[in-house]
């Protein structure tokens, strides 16, 4: 099984239920027989989903993600690691494969902006500020004189 066919992202989320249902799972995992030992692995499921001693349920809501964490998580045995090599179908490009959202890389998304924007906000009340504060006195001295 030298060939091993490398699947997208979009591709592999797409099988998400239960009678079609694709696992992402980090190769460490498994394949100890193949020779693509190392890499984000690909895993159809759908045979397994009914045999699956964890239920077929975890195994759905663990699709359209890198389910790695999930699956070392529960701690699986060594018989669990062997059996999934069955079920192997192929690499997934981990390019592709969203990255844990609690991570955003520095210079991507909204981050940039939330950084410079304070720094901006502080300038300006660094000025107005003093200046309402002042306004402030100069209007409480002009009526306080008043009376
Ligand atoms: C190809 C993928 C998978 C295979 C071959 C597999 C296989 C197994 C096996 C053989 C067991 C019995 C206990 C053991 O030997 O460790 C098990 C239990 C379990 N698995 Fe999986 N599993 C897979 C993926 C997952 C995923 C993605 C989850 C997501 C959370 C999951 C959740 C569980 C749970 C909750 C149990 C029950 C643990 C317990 O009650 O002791 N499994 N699995």
């Amino acid at each position: 099984m030298a060939s091993s066919k490398v699947y997208l992202f979009d591709e592999i989320a797409k099988h998400n239920k239960s009678k079609d249902c694709w696992l992402i799972i980090s190769g460490k995992t498994g394949n100890l027989s193949l020779a693509w030992k190392t890499g984000v692995m690909v895993y159809d499921v759908t045979s397994f989903m009914d045999d699956h001693p964890g239920g077929d349920e975890v195994l759905l809501s663990s699709t359209g993600k890198d389910a790695t964490n999930d699956f070392e998580d529960v701690g699986h045995s060594d018989d669990a690691r062997e059996l999934m090599e069955k079920y192997v179908i192929g690499e997934a490009d981990a390019t592709t494969v969203p990255t844990k959202r609690l991570y955003v890389a520095p210079g991507l998304g909204g981050t940039n902006l939330k950084d410079e924007k304070p720094g901006f906000l502080i300038k300006i009340l660094q000025i107005i500020v003093p200046l309402l504060i002042l306004g402030v006195a100069l209007a409480v001295r002009t009526y306080t004189k008043k009376e």
